[in-house]
């Protein structure tokens, strides 16, 4: 359908997605796992608009949620409860409730302090909370700083070296079953290094674990995965998925991810109007449009 003629009905501005687009993109990802074990939890703070969500669940789609609404749409969307993880840096103590009292495949877990807080909610409602604990690789994106979450000079997750005692741990709690190991760098990276690095690393921390007992069930590599705005090279997603999954096939754990940007970011478009037209003598042409101030 020309994009002219859904201006013409719906107005403008407007934010128009091809759900055949999105299609292929989560079809690439996806069948580049082949026959390995793996989900893809779409990253709804990508984009939440409730058809978007359905469309990656009718697509075999997980999802990753990261506030209590996310939950909520999440499950209006179809999504089960073994098929939905919860992140977040701050997660509130209603969301801490609702997460457990769901019974989620994993709340991946950010700090100490926020592992306590979850045992101690889980205890009361007598429930077990799976978690995954949120390593900290310290590891470069190599993206925008302020999309960075991977460095140790940023707040996400824990050092990866304090891990197998946090892993311990959550071992020893009541409330707690430790079921996976989650990591996510930051946004729109695109080199394959930092990514491989992270997978890497998990997968380390996965081994050792299993040496002393601890047995996951899945790593959550998180999301990332950049996409280009201005014809510059980025990631293939194929790529990507084969680095992941050579990394990870020795240890032969089901690998998560998370992805975001990747998938909804090519498949839309911004649909706007030219309201005006400036052009300054022997300078700037302005090209005012009712899309805001850009
Ligand atoms: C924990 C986590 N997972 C996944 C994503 C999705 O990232 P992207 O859209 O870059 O794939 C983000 C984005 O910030 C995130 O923080």
């Amino acid at each position: 359908m020309p994009l002219a003629d859904i201006a013409a009905a719906e107005g403008t501005p407007l934010y128009v997605y091809s759900a055949a687009a999105l299609r292929a993109r989560f079809r690439a990802i996806d069948g580049a796992f082949g026959d390995y074990p793996h989900a893809l939890h779409y990253a709804l703070k990508a984009n939440s608009t409730f058809a978007i969500a359905r469309l990656v669940h009718d697509l075999g789609g997980a999802a990753d949620a990261n506030s209590i609404w996310e939950l909520d749409l999440a499950r209006r969307a179809g999504f089960a409860l073994e098929d939905i993880v919860f992140t977040g840096v701050g997660k509130s103590a209603a969301e801490i409730d609702r997460a457990v009292s769901l019974g989620l495949l994993a709340i991946n877990v950010e700090s100490p302090g926020e592992l306590d807080r979850i045992d101690q909610r889980a205890i009361a409602l007598d429930a077990t909370a799976r978690v995954a604990l949120r390593v900290n690789p310290d590891i470069d994106a190599k993206s925008h700083p302020h999309i960075s979450t991977g460095l140790k000079s940023n707040k996400f997750g824990v050092p990866i070296d304090e891990a197998p005692a946090l892993f311990r741990e959550m071992a020893s709690r009541r409330g707690l079953l430790p079921v996976g190991a989650h990591v996510h760098i930051g946004s729109q990276i695109t080199t394959l290094d930092p990514l491989s690095k992270a997978a890497e690393a998990v997968v380390s921390l996965a081994r050792d674990l299993r040496i002393e007992g601890i047995e996951l069930q899945h790593l959550d590599m998180g999301g990332g995965l950049g996409i280009s705005y201005d014809g510059s090279p980025v990631v293939d997603p194929a790529s990507y998925v084969r680095a992941l999954v050579a990394a990870t096939r020795g240890s032969g754990l089901k690998v998560a991810i998370e992805p975001g940007r990747v998938l909804v970011g090519p498949a839309g478009v911004l649909l706007t109007t030219v309201v005006d037209v400036k052009q300054f003598p022997g300078a700037k042409r302005f090209v005012v449009l009712d899309a805001g101030m850009t």
